[in-house]
């Protein structure tokens, strides 16, 4: 029995300059270039093995065999790496998420990116991070990012292999995120579908994208400089303008919860304390807030009061992938 095997976790990541639309679907290119802090605590690890034995592609997440629909999608992503390593054999694929069960936060980030990294060790194929980053944005724009660690970039390119993710700090100082989990539910509309509509009919597209240049510009320079108020204020109002493109689609996308913006008021309120903390969301109604990790467990004890314990998690800046 030939078998060729690869095992890889990598970490999921929070966009602080969001990614919202493709200009390309079939080589998932993005409208904008857009910036994310990868996560310690939120990671998905994943074991590829092709078989000569195996007859089709078998996919399994928390050790429960996938349906049809994410097969195939596994298929198809894993069908990048046999084309360009030349081999016919199928998959058997085993992933874990790392993420406190039915907390809503299982991410085709940390997933698509730990099974390029698996697929590259089984199909012996030995990309470098960057052609790594490239092939994970086949299967998930945000997955590009979370090939490394830290701050990243994704930079929007002009071609399929000019698309990919560059390191841009290595995160390692006093930053981190408190995630409040709204609502666990899959959300209503994926990404995928959501960021389709909002391009195809949101009359705002355009400024969105104009004005997520100039915040992604801004952000680079205060990151550089450590300056942790204005990262919070560039990225929560990254997130507030795409959703407000969000809301002028048709049919408009709404994913917020009356608990979402529970979570704003608490926010504003500590900032006028004088903690700064910042709020970023994504095609859901969970709150990720951005703020000094020496600071979060204030801030958890000030949301304990409204939210349970379970409904709340601490991260802190994550790595790249690793091999395992
Ligand atoms: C709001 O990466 O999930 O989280 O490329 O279609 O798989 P596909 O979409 P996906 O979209 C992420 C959207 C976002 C913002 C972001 O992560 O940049």
């Amino acid at each position: 029995m030939m078998v060729k095997i690869g095992r890889a976790r990598a970490h999921t990541n929070i966009a602080l300059i969001k990614y919202w639309g493709k200009r390309d679907e079939r080589l998932v290119l993005p409208m904008n270039s857009s910036l994310s802090l990868t996560l310690d605590s939120l990671y998905t690890e994943t074991e590829v093995v092709f078989n000569r034995d195996v007859d089709m592609d078998y996919f399994y997440l928390d050790g429960k065999i996938q349906d049809v629909e994410s097969t195939n999608r596994v298929s198809r992503f894993l069908d990048l790496f046999r084309n360009a390593a030349d081999m016919g054999e199928f998959a058997i694929v085993k992933s874990k998420n790392y993420v406190p069960t039915g907390a809503g936060l299982a991410s085709s980030a940390s997933g698509f990116a730990a099974l390029a990294a698996a697929a590259n060790i089984a199909s012996g194929l030995n990309l470098d991070d960057r052609e790594l980053s490239i092939y994970a944005r086949q299967g998930s724009g945000s997955a590009t990012r979370s090939i490394y660690g830290g701050f990243v970039e994704w930079r929007k390119g002009i071609d399929c292999w000019d698309s990919y993710a560059v390191a841009i700090d290595d995160g390692k100082w006093d930053i981190g995120m408190v995630i409040v989990i709204v609502n666990p539910r899959e959300k209503r509309i994926s990404s995928r579908e959501g960021m389709k509509r909002t391009l195809h009919t949101s009359p705002f597209y355009g400024s969105w994208v104009e004005s997520a240049k100039e915040d992604l510009r801004n952000i680079k320079i205060a990151i550089e400089e450590r300056d942790i108020e204005s990262i919070g204020r560039i990225a929560e109002s990254n997130s507030f303008k795409m959703h407000a493109t969000m809301l002028g689609a048709n049919p408009p996308l709404l994913y917020w919860e009356p608990e979402t913006i529970e979570v704003m008021e608490i926010v504003h309120e500590l900032r006028e304390q004088g903690l700064p903390c910042y709020f970023t969301m994504d095609a859901g109604p969970n709150v990720k807030i951005l703020c000094r990790l020496s600071d979060a467990e204030r801030i958890r004890s000030s949301l304990e009061q409204v939210f349970k314990p379970e409904q709340i998690i601490v991260a802190g800046s994550g790595p790249g992938i690793a091999i395992l």
